[in-house]
């Protein structure tokens, strides 16, 4: 295997929590960079990538999009966190989206996917708006967000380890 490089996209810190713990068990590796350092040189060199993201309305961030739809038969293995629960019905749907995403012009060696801390000063600002009007956020919904804080957890970080040592066995 090859070196690899370990790439993060991130606003608050959860997506590079979980690309410093993943490096941990890829022996050949450089990073973790900030995608925003990433140029076509560094995409040419390297077959295979891990890339790791964060939710962004329902799919991955919209850098870590433009950078897969920037690579074109490469080996990627995706991390990523979202605010919401990782079994509910949005966590699987987005998983599978950026599945789709990762395989559509490249090869997804792997894909893990759990819960992050939401930032909820950010949130708390949206609790303003009124009711009907875009933006609003309902204090049952930032008392759900509450749930979130302190994800990803040391499990959450010892699972992702174990599935990219295991993405990478089986690659
Ligand atoms: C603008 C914005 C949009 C978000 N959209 C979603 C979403 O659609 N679904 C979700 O579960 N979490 C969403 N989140 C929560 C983040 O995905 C989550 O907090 C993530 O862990 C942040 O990762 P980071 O710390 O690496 O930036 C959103 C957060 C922001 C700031």
């Amino acid at each position: 295997m090859n070196t690899i490089p370990i790439i993060f996209s991130t606003i608050t810190g959860n997506a590079y929590k979980l690309a410093a713990a993943v490096a941990e068990v890829v022996p050949d590796h450089v990073g973790p960079y900030n995608i925003r350092y990433v140029n076509d040189e560094v995409i040419e060199r390297f077959d295979t990538f891990i890339l790791s993201y964060w939710c962004n309305h329902g799919t991955a961030d919209d850098d870590t999009i433009a950078l897969i739809q920037r690579m074109q038969g490469k080996r990627l293995i995706l991390i990523g966190t979202l605010g919401a629960a990782r079994e509910s019905k949005h966590g699987q749907d987005v998983y599978r989206r950026v599945c789709e995403l990762a395989n559509e012009n490249n090869v997804l060696l792997g894909h893990y996917l759990c819960r992050g801390s939401i930032d909820l000063r950010r949130t708390a600002r949206r609790l303003r708006i009124p009711e009907g009007q875009k933006g609003h956020l309902s204090l049952e919904r930032f008392e759900r967000q509450k749930e979130s804080l302190g994800h990803p957890n040391e499990q959450e970080l010892e699972a992702a380890r174990e599935a990219v040592r295991q993405f990478l066995t089986e690659a």
